[in-house]
């Protein structure tokens, strides 16, 4: 490789000691400084950064420091890999697209142990805001409260459903789930059926029954932050694949498989929350056909694939994903999240160790509230009310859409979703998501940070965008006020304006 020369007063910047005694690791001091040496253009668009090992001599620190630098300037999209000529700073042209993964979405190729979300400092906006873009739910406004009133009145004249239910449900709502879940072509035959409190319980009854002390489960990058708590209290270390426009980046997960030997991978194939992506056909039928050549057991999250803009994509656990996919249902985002019944349908061979692992939870789920859901499956307001939802949300959506292709920079880029109430907005290069929230929630819009949904706190230049809680109006004002801050030069929050002071100018 030929030697790079960089300018004395470059050189000295870059290979100044690092400050051995304080608080902050070697390696994010390392990446500060070159974020602020590409800030202030000492560093330059397409310039080499020195060879791994180089800094690390220069330094003194090893070269597994330099390297989670790099890698973590890279994540933040400063820096690009070059296969043989080691990390270029960005160009402008380098675009962040999100069809393009590894941009934003990196392999995480270590297994981690997942951050708690609880830790995480989001600035809450006040029941007055302007726009609740930090919703994850269609509005009370979108529930069917008459729908539910009716099963309820239906249901409390028993007064059996004040005792408890049997483990696996009560007879009523295993007869109307199955019937619901049938005419959705999961397939059912031979499975094991588990009623539960919902898809939180779903969850963590399955990572309870397959997850072996140490063991590794695989996600998608990013991925349902209260999937990665529910690993996270598990003891799991979390591998996570990239997503793209297309869903699950099916071609890393072969690798995945082989050199962490996962209990499952969790997967959301539908309208996937944060990023309202969905699994293409084809990466479906690749990701089974791996499924059962490589033994792995996928847990799919169905909780939205009903509010489909147009036609439900099917479930992966359809005919050819009997033996390989555990699926689990929700109905939170379908009738009303207050309900908490969900359901898990599995291969025959996991029945006993999912009833064991729900035993040692919660046998119980409410039996009132298994009545009022199999009552509300049955009326024949319910398929009108999924309609009606799954129209509105695709109005919301496209307002948002609209909205934000009329107003935002053209350095902000968000996903399309074909379906739900999640979109993923990227913002500029190098803007710190934490600092336009705190912005943004300031005048009354509020969001939640990418960093949230990413087993390692990656992501941190992106939003989740929620609009099913949030009117055409509010969708419209929200959106005016994040681009006059986006676009406004002294507001938009780049990583510059944090630690200007750290390099002489
Ligand atoms: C990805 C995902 N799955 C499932 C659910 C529903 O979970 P539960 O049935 O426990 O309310 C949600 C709710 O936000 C979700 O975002």
């Amino acid at each position: 490789m030929a030697r790079r020369k960089y300018p004395r007063p470059l050189a000295i910047d870059l290979f100044r000691p690092l400050d051995r005694d304080g608080a902050v690791l070697l390696n994010d001091q390392l990446a500060e400084r070159i974020e602020i040496l590409v800030a202030h253009g000492r560093l330059k668009a397409g310039d080499y950064l020195p060879p791994l090992r180089l800094l690390a001599r220069k330094l003194d620190v090893s070269v597994g420091t330099v390297a989670r630098a790099y890698e973590a300037i890279r994540r933040r999209g400063l820096a690009i890999p070059h296969s043989t000529r080691g990390m270029r700073v960005a160009r402008p042209d380098d675009r962040v697209v999100l069809s393009e993964g590894p941009g934003w979405g990196s392999l995480v190729s270590q297994p981690v142990a997942p951050t708690s979300p609880l830790d995480a400092d989001i600035p809450r906006v006040q029941s007055t805001a302007v726009a609740r873009f930090d919703i994850s739910e269609p509005g009370s406004e979108l529930m069917p409260a008459e729908l539910v009133r009716r099963a309820f009145s239906r249901s409390i004249g028993d007064v059996d459903q004040l005792r408890y239910a049997p483990l696996t449900g009560s007879p009523i709502a295993l007869g109307a789930i199955e019937r619901y879940l049938r005419e959705r072509a999961v397939a059912l035959d031979g499975a094991s059926l588990l009623l539960t409190s919902g898809t939180t319980q779903s969850l963590a009854i399955i990572t309870r029954a397959l997850l072996p002390p140490g063991g590794v489960v695989l996600t998608e990058h990013p991925t349902w932050h209260v999937a990665l708590s529910v690993f996270g209290s598990a003891g799991a270390r979390v591998v996570a694949l990239p997503v793209d426009d297309n869903g699950l980046q099916v071609g890393s997960l072969a690798d995945a498989v082989l050199r962490h030997n996962p209990a499952f991978l969790y997967v959301q194939p539908a309208f996937q929350n944060p990023t309202g992506l969905s699994l293409c056909p084809e990466r479906r039928a690749e990701l089974l056909a791996l499924a059962r050549k490589l033994h792995l057991v996928i847990v799919e999250d169905d909780f939205a694939s009903e509010l489909a803009y147009e036609t439900p994509p099917p479930p992966l656990r359809g005919p050819a994903g009997v033996d390989v996919v555990i699926h689990m249902r929700s109905f939170a985002k379908l009738i009303a999240p207050a309900l908490r019944v969900g359901a898990i349908v599995a291969p025959p061979q996991f029945a006993s160790a999912l009833r064991a692992a729900k035993h040692g939870l919660d046998p119980f789920v409410s039996a009132l509230a298994q009545r009022v859901l199999a009552h509300c499956l049955a009326d024949s307001g319910f398929e009108r009310h999924v309609r009606g939802l799954a129209g509105e949300l695709r109005h919301r959506w496209q307002a948002l859409a609209g909205a934000l292709a009329q107003r935002m920079p053209a350095d902000v880029r968000w996903t399309t979703p074909q379906g739900g109430f999640c979109a993923w907005m990227q913002l500029p290069r190098g803007a710190d998501a934490g600092q336009f929230i705190r912005e943004t929630v300031t005048a009354g819009v509020g969001l939640v940070p990418g960093n949230l949904f990413c087993v390692d706190g990656s992501a941190w230049g992106a939003v989740r965008l929620a609009f099913g809680a949030t009117s055409v109006e509010e969708i419209e004002r929200g959106v005016e006020i994040m681009a006059s801050i986006l676009g406004s030069q002294d507001h938009i929050p780049r990583i510059a304006h944090r630690v200007p002071h750290a390099v002489a100018p």
